[in-house]
């Protein structure tokens, strides 16, 4: 396995992205990793992420001595690469010559890294983002490529197996890039490339059924892929020692309850409880407009509720939830804390208070992996491919207030709207879509009557992590045939408008 050291990149994840897609697992840790923490992790290689950091800056961010005395495969990404440098006797200096997005390296020498993708004397794309760079190189190090703004842009000491490349390999705008960390893992360092889903899938059930015995396990499905994917792979491992909780919040999209309840109980026999606690949740929210206190109110009546639940089917000892790797990863902030914009954390609290031994059986995994296993484990394409759903569902699509009766109005509108979506054939093109109520009323005529109703707004939008976001460009037909289909068949509404706002500076979500 493979060990990264993060220093605060903003793409440190792609790196374990791409290492992991080459079949090699790897792991995040802070820069800041005690020694005997790494000679613990045995890696069979190091990886140094980039860094919003400068070498020359005080305090600037170091790893341990102990990473170049492994006798392991070292690669310095940008800042890594000048970190290693500076701590092996080079030389880092500021530069006049930033470079920022696409630049050229000039392939000078052949090197390992290089193998199968970049010939000597070509010219290739790359990515850079960089203020400092390499001036001299440590003992033992040759230049192998050249950029206008970096001499020194892949550096290679072969005996040691120490390299360093200025520019960032694991974006996709470095062509190759993957490609490059491929030849480290595999060709420098030796690694097979034998973790696969399959191959995790072995390895965790025995995992589960080590860490739990014969003790009773009880997991909240949320109709999501994270939570499917865990007690599927759960139930595949301890059978009916697990209880699914389905806390139905009445906050649902139309028909995903019942969608639920099939799939687990009757497709898979998975031990199931299907509580519908819609009228505590609706009643808890009735009146209540402010989208920070939905939120609350949500999260804390699903505390109350998966609890009580819990105690019924008493003897539990486990709480496995479907926790993902980036949640995992301790994060190294150099730049200082961000604010909230939203709290997010739909059940925060849960573990503590119900006392019990948490399984996190996709706790080492990323979204994408999380997906191939749900395949792997045969869970169906519809389950798999789906958009994201919020937590607090449907009761932050209606800003304002909520009613059942605005939240009959918007099921029907988002069924349209996402049944069109897919005999449309862009689903899949699209990172989430829904329809939203807004709480105001405009003036219409339908025939010869005048009419006064709701205003909906339909929302779709592309985006690689739900961070950043572009609104999906619908042809204007498309959004005509929507518009009408949800006036005619939607009692309660009369208009019907296409949000175009990227995020940044909206959020995907209405609240
Ligand atoms: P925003 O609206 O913050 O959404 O741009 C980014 C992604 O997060 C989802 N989202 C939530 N998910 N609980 C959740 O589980 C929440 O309170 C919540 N708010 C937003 C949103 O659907 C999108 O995928």
């Amino acid at each position: 396995r493979v060990l990264i050291l993060d220093f605060g990149s903003q793409v440190t994840q792609l790196i374990a992205r791409r290492v992991r897609e080459s079949g090699v697992y790897c792991e995040i840790h802070p820069f800041s990793m005690a020694p005997e923490k790494v000679r613990e992790f045995d890696p069979k290689a190091i990886i140094l992420s980039g860094s919003p950091a400068f070498i020359s800056q005080e305090n600037s961010p170091r790893p341990p001595q102990e990473v170049f005395e492994q006798k392991v495969p070292v690669l310095g990404i940008c800042y890594g690469q000048h970190v290693m440098c500076a701590q092996l006797g080079g030389e880092v200096t500021g530069s006049e010559h930033r470079e920022y997005g696409r630049a050229y390296v000039d392939v000078k020498e052949p090197c390992a890294l290089f193998e199968g993708m970049w010939e000597l004397g070509a010219r290739e794309q790359v990515w850079m983002s960089h203020g400092d760079r390499v001036t001299r190189l440590p003992e033992g190090f040759r230049a192998v490529g050249q950029s206008d703004g970096a001499p020194f842009a892949v550096i290679a000491d072969d005996d040691r197996h120490f390299y360093g490349v200025q520019f960032h390999p694991e974006v996709v705008h470095t062509p190759h890039g993957a490609q490059l960390l491929r030849n480290f893992t595999h060709h420098v360092a030796g690694c097979r490339g034998e973790w696969t889903m399959a191959a995790f899938r072995e390895e965790e059930i025995a995992r589960i059924r080590a860490k739990v015995g014969k003790g009773k396990v009880i997991c909240g499905l949320s109709g999501g892929v994270d939570s499917s994917v865990a007690a599927v792979l759960l139930h595949e491992a301890i059978g009916d020692q697990l209880t699914c909780i389905f806390v139905d919040t009445g906050l649902m999209r139309s028909g995903e309850a019942d969608q639920v309840v099939t799939l687990f109980r009757d497709h898979y026999n998975i031990p199931l409880i299907h509580r519908d606690a819609s009228d505590l949740f609706l009643g808890k929210l009735a009146g209540v407009s402010d989208p920070e206190r939905k939120r609350k109110i949500i999260g804390a009546t699903f505390i109350d509720v998966f609890d009580e639940e819990a105690h019924k089917i008493g003897g539990a000892e486990f709480l496995a939830q479907g926790t993902l790797y980036p949640d995992v990863i301790e994060s190294v902030s150099l730049s200082g804390g961000g604010m909230t914009i939203k709290s997010h954390h739909n059940v925060g609290g849960l573990p503590e208070r119900m006392k019990l031994k948490l399984v996190e059986p996709l706790r080492e995994l990323f979204k994408d992996e999380v997906r191939k296993l749900g395949r792997e484990l045969g869970l169906p394409e519809s389950f798999i491919g789906r958009h994201p759903f919020p937590g607090p569902g449907l009761a932050i699509r209606i800003p304002g207030d909520i009613t059942p009766e605005k939240l009959a109005i918007l099921r029907k509108a988002d069924t349209i709207y996402l049944e069109e979506i897919r005999n449309a054939g862009l689903y899949d093109a699209i990172w989430q879509a829904f329809a939203v109520l807004l709480p105001v009323r405009t003036v219409g005529v339908m025939g010869d009557e005048r009419t006064y109703d709701y205003a909906c707004a339909l929302r779709a939008v592309t985006s690689v992590d739900g961070m950043t976001a572009d609104y999906y460009p619908f042809d204007h037909e498309f959004l005509g045939r929507v518009a009408t289909r949800i006036i005619n068949e939607v009692r309660g509404i009369n208009r019907v408008t296409y949000d175009i706002t990227s995020k940044p500076p909206g959020t995907i979500e209405w609240e």
